[in-house]
This record gives structure tokens, C-alpha cells and sequence, in this order.
């Protein structure tokens, strides 16, 4: 079907897409052909408004599949957020099942910490009375030794004033006897009077150091001349016992000193005595060092060495100690009262030293003290 426009130009009328004819049945009118142009060209229109609503639903359509398809994803989406949903639902029941089981085990522990923290209470209570009863019991153990003390000073006290009598008896007697046999028995007399006098000195002196009654001394004296006396004093025993005593001083240490030569003649005498005593054979020698010195002062270490019976590992782990006497067999051999060395050690301790030892069993021992002592300046000498 064609028309004309007002360029005389021909124009298709839009075919229509679906089967027109089919529902609209035209009956041509009788009035004539102008009639059914008429029709057909509103025909023709109603096809160009179909074919237009066609196209509008075609693109309904498209928009939708196209927002289904969209929904496809969306939902998809949804499906997998929700799974996950699910699994981090799932995981988290599990880990809430383990915090409630980690709750449980801490409220176990806890009421466990309870049940400890009271035994320790209650054990703390208990060392607390303990320890309150044991600082009772050190107070009566230390009155007690205070006691031993103050009985073993005034005892030795006693027995020397006896002794000093004995020992003075011994003395005449002895200037006086002519017969040899008693002139023998007087001599082992008096050695045990001199052993007893030595062993009461040394009570005495201990039981002084115990009570911090041991005040020092301060005077000028010379370091020589005190080693060569206290040497002198041993030399008979040496000698009978075929040893050998000698010193060793550098010429750089100062020779005239301040300070108790008294009471560091007594820790020489202590070592020298031991010595000899522990010694069967060689050689003993004194050594004289200077640990430090300023202009002031020098600290002194006097060290006995020997070639004695040595005192084994063990053994010297036991020395220093008041009544000590590293093998008791040998106290009966030796004799002694097993205080030397600590009378030793607390003399050196006020002295501002100490004392020490190395020995090898069998080969020999070195003993040392040290104490500080003020070197004399020259223009005070002799003062
Ligand atoms: N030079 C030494 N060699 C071997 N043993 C020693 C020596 N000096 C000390 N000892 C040991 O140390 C112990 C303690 O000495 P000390 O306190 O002077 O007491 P004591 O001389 O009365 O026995 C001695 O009995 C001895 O066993
Ligand atoms: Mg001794």
C-alpha cells in the first residue's frame, strides 16, 4: 500500500509484525471504495501504534531480562554472602564453644589459685610462726653462747692466775735442781705449763675477739725487727725439728710502721707456730708484700710458707673457724686449741685485712694475712 506526500514522494505504510488481517476483519462497505480507504488507512495507523507498542514492549522486555539477569547476579551474590554468612556463623559457634570451654578451664584455675593461694596463706602463716619461734630460740641459742662466752673469758681469766703460779714454781725449782732425772722431769713440766699458758692465752684472746673486745694499739715499730723476733721465738722448735726459717722483705717496703706490732706479732706467731708445728722437714719463709699504698698507708700481706703436710681440698674448707682442727687424730699428735686461724682472722679484720691459704696435701701450705698499716715518715722515726 502507497501514498503520496506533499514532495510527491512515495511512502510505504509500516508493515505491520504480526498477523493483522487475522483480527481485524474487514468487511468492505457497500457505501463504497472511499470507505475502505478510510478504514485502511486507520488500519494503518492502528498497526503504526501496534507496531510502536511493540517496539516499547520489546524494550520492556529487554530492560527486564536484563534486570532479571541483574537479579541472577544480585541473588548469586546474596547466595554466596550468604553461605559465607553461614560458615562465619559456624566458626564463630565453634569459637564461642571454645571460649566458653577456655571460661571453664580459667574458672577451674581460678578456684584451683583459690584453694593454692589459701594453703600459702596458710603455710605463710605458719613459717611466720616458725620463724617467730626460731627468732626466740637464736635469741636463747645467742644468750646462751654470750654466756659461754662470758664463762670461757672469766674461766681462762681463773686457770692463767693459777697457772702464772705454776709456771713461776716450775722456774725456781728448776734453777735449783741439780739432780738430771729431776731436771728432765721439770723441763716436760714446764712445756706442759707452757702449752696450758698458750692455750689459756688463746681462750682468752678468743673470747675477747667474740665480745669486740679486742682494742688495737697504735705505736712505731719496725717490720724487720718484729719478723726477726717473732723467727727468734720459734728457732728452738725449728731447730729440733731440723727446719729451715727464713724471710723474704723487699728493699722498697717501708720498714718503720705505725700500728699494733703487738697484736700482728701475734698473727705471725699464729702462722709460724703452725708451720712448724705441720712440718716435718724444709724450708719455712716469712714474705712480706704491698697489696696497695697511697702516701698514707700500706696494706701489708705477711705470708708463712712451707713445705709441710699440706692440707687437702676438703680439709681447708673447714679453716678459719673457731675450734677447728681439720683431723682430730692429729690434734693429739700436734696439740693446740683449734683457735689460732680465727684469732688470726678477726686480728687482721680490725687490722682493715684479711686472711687466706693455699695449700697442696703432701707438698705445703702458704698462709697470709694482710693489714693496714701507716708507714712512719722519716723525720717521725724514732719519736
Ligand atoms: N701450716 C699448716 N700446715 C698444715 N695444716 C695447718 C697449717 N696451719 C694450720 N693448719 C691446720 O689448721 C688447723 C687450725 O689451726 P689453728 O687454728 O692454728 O689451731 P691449732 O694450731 O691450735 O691446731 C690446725 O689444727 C691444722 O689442722
Ligand atoms: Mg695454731
Amino acid at each position: 500500500m502507497t501514498s503520496k506526500n506533499s514532495n510527491n514522494t512515495r511512502i510505504e505504510a509500516p508493515r505491520p509484525q504480526f498477523e493483522v488481517a487475522s483480527e481485524v476483519r474487514i468487511t468492505p462497505a457497500k457505501s463504497g471504495e472511499s470507505e475502505v480507504l478510510r478504514l485502511n488507512s486507520e488500519l494503518e495507523e492502528k498497526a503504526a501504534e501496534l507496531v510502536i507498542a511493540n517496539k516499547e514492549l520489546v524494550l520492556q522486555n529487554e530492560e527486564k531480562e536484563k534486570r532479571a539477569a541483574e537479579l541472577v547476579i544480585a541473588n548469586k551474590e546474596l547466595v554466596f554472602q550468604n553461605e559465607e554468612k553461614e560458615k562465619r556463623a559456624a566458626e564463630l559457634v565453634v569459637a564461642n564453644k571454645e571460649l566458653v570451654f577456655q571460661n571453664e578451664e580459667k574458672e577451674k584455675r581460678a578456684a584451683e589459685l583459690v584453694i593454692a593461694n589459701k594453703e600459702l596463706v596458710f603455710q605463710n602463716e605458719e613459717k611466720g610462726k616458725r620463724a617467730a619461734e626460731l627468732v626466740v630460740a637464736r635469741d636463747a641459742a645467742e644468750a646462751g653462747n654470750r654466756a659461754k662466752t662470758i664463762f670461757l673469758a672469766n674461766m681462762s681469766h681463773e686457770l692463767r692466775t693459777p697457772m702464772n703460779g705454776v709456771m713461776g714454781m716450775i722456774n725456781v725449782v728448776l734453777r735449783r735442781a741439780t739432780d738430771p732425772k729431776q731436771l728432765d722431769l721439770l723441763k716436760k713440766c714446764k712445756d706442759a705449763a707452757q702449752r696450758m699458758v698458750n692455750i689459756i692465752n688463746d681462750i682468752i684472746d678468743f673470747s675477747k675477739a667474740e665480745a669486740d673486745r679486742l682494742p688495737l694499739e697504735e705505736k712505731n715499730f719496725s717490720l724487720s725487727q718484729m719478723i726477726d723476733d717473732a723467727i727468734a721465738m720459734q728457732d728452738i722448735t725449728a731447730e729440733a725439728k731440723g727446719l729451715n726459717l727464713t724471710r723474704e722483705i723487699p728493699a722498697t717496703f717501708p720498714d718503720q710502721l705505725s700500728g699494733d706490732a703487738f697484736r700482728l706479732r701475734q698473727i705471725l706467731l699464729n702462722l709460724l707456730g703452725n708451720a712448724c708445728k705441720f712440718s716435718d722437714q724444709g724450708t719455712i719463709t716469712v714474705r712480706v708484700n704491698a697489696v696497695e699504698q697511697d702516701g698514707d698507708s700500706v696494706l701489708a700481706r705477711i705470708e708463712v710458707e712451707d713445705q709441710g703436710i699440706g692440707i687437702s681440698p676438703e680439709q681447708q674448707a673447714m679453716l678459719f673457724q673457731a675450734f677447728t682442727q681439720v683431723d682430730g687424730s692429729m690434734t693429739r699428735k700436734y696439740g693446740g686449741s683449734g683457735l689460732g686461724l680465727i684469732i688470726c682472722k678477726r686480728l687482721a679484720n680490725l687490722m682493715g685485712g684479711d686472711v687466706g691459704m693455699e695449700s697442696q696435701e703432701g707438698r705445703g701450705s702458704t698462709f697470709w694475712a694482710t693489714v693496714r698499716l701507716k708507714p712512719v715518715k722519716a723525720s717521725e722515726v724514732g719519736v
